[in-house]
């Protein structure tokens, strides 16, 4: 059933054009890295600024040894503990990566993918594929081939539906500095799965050296629907009201107060956070369609993968 897309998005992707891939975190709008023109065209269909860096999905530990100059050891043990899977490393580049995936970085940010489809993809390609979330700049990325077909509908962009994605949340990149693993930005590993395997890792939650942090745009992963973030829903639900005319969507574990323009959403308290996380852009954006004037959300334990969504809702709720 799968291999003739397979082989669709293949014969695409060889004659330089772009293709929607499912990976275990979210959607990505892949190209060959080899083929500038293809490359431009993700640029072009995402409306993002030239100045950010393309990730470059490979399918092997040898591939990525041939596209760095150097690799830690702390960068190939957590290669070697999370690949494939969630994890994007970011090392200097060897003369094998061309300078329109990395902009004016000499970093390149790597990872191999865990969906069949798309290892199989790659494989087959025999060239690595530069893939950004299949969104556009500054939406909330795609967790499933609807939500990519409905935001390029206007475009002829062919999707290889892998089914929903797993994880839901992008990878989670670390780059290193003197044998220090530093993450730039949080996703589907937490900051507890990486010191399991390296010990301690920096979070460099302001921006910092790095001449571009990533996926670091302050409105970010956002709805269309203005989102405010708080402790207190009641409070923020009743001034929401008092100043606003419309309806807004409560997500709170706790929340019960009774009002006509107050519409409150089931939001998962004691569940695990990994599944709430494989929903959470999904729930995000389908809310987006039902037309509310306001998202009302608490923040999840600042915790594992907590601290993941919490950095994703609140890019959301900035304005
Ligand atoms: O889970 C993921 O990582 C998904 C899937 C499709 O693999 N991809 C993804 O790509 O989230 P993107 O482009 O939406 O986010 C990657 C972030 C961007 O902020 C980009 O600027 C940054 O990583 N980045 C990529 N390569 C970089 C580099 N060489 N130097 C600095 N920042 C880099
Ligand atoms: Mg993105």
């Amino acid at each position: 059933m799968h291999t003739p897309d397979i082989q669709i998005a293949q014969l695409l992707l060889e004659s330089g054009n772009v293709v929607a891939i499912p990976t275990e975190t979210v959607y990505g709008l892949a190209a060959n890295i080899y083929h500038k023109e293809a490359i431009e065209k993700i640029y072009t269909l995402k409306n993002r600024p030239r100045t950010s860096p393309l990730i470059v999905h490979v399918d092997s530990v040898a591939r990525c040894e041939t596209l760095v100059a150097h690799l830690p050891e702390k960068a190939k043990q957590l290669m070697d503990h999370f690949w494939p899977g969630p994890l994007t490393v970011l090392l200097p580049k060897s003369d094998q990566v061309p300078e329109w995936i990395t902009g004016e970085s000499n970093r390149v940010g790597i990872r191999m993918p865990q969906h069949p489809l798309t290892l199989a993809l790659i494989k087959n390609c025999g060239f690595p594929l530069a893939a950004p979330s299949a969104n556009p700049f500054s939406k909330i990325s795609p967790t499933t081939a609807e939500m990519v077909r409905h935001y390029f509908e206007d475009q002829d962009v062919f999707v290889l539906d892998g089914g929903p994605s797993q994880a839901g949340l992008e990878s989670t990149i670390v780059g290193f500095e003197d044998d220090q693993a530093i993450v730039y930005r949080l996703g589907a590993l937490s900051l507890e799965d990486l010191e399991a395997v390296i010990g301690p890792v920096d979070y460099a939650d302001k921006p910092n050296k790095v001449f571009f942090t990533p996926g670091r745009f302050p409105k970010h992963y956002a709805p269309n629907t203005p989102v405010l973030l708080t402790d207190t829903p009641e409070v923020t639900a009743m001034q929401w009201v008092e100043a606003h005319a419309g309806k807004a969507a409560v997500l709170s574990p706790t929340f019960t107060f009774v009002h006509e323009r107050l519409h409150p959403i089931q939001w998962p308290e004691n569940e695990a956070l990994e599944r709430v996380a494989s929903h959470l852009y999904r729930t995000l954006f389908e809310l987006d369609q039902q037309g509310f004037d306001c998202l009302i959300i608490t923040p999840f334990p600042e915790e594992g993968l907590g601290k993941t969504m919490n950095d994703r809702l609140k890019r959301a709720a900035t304005k």
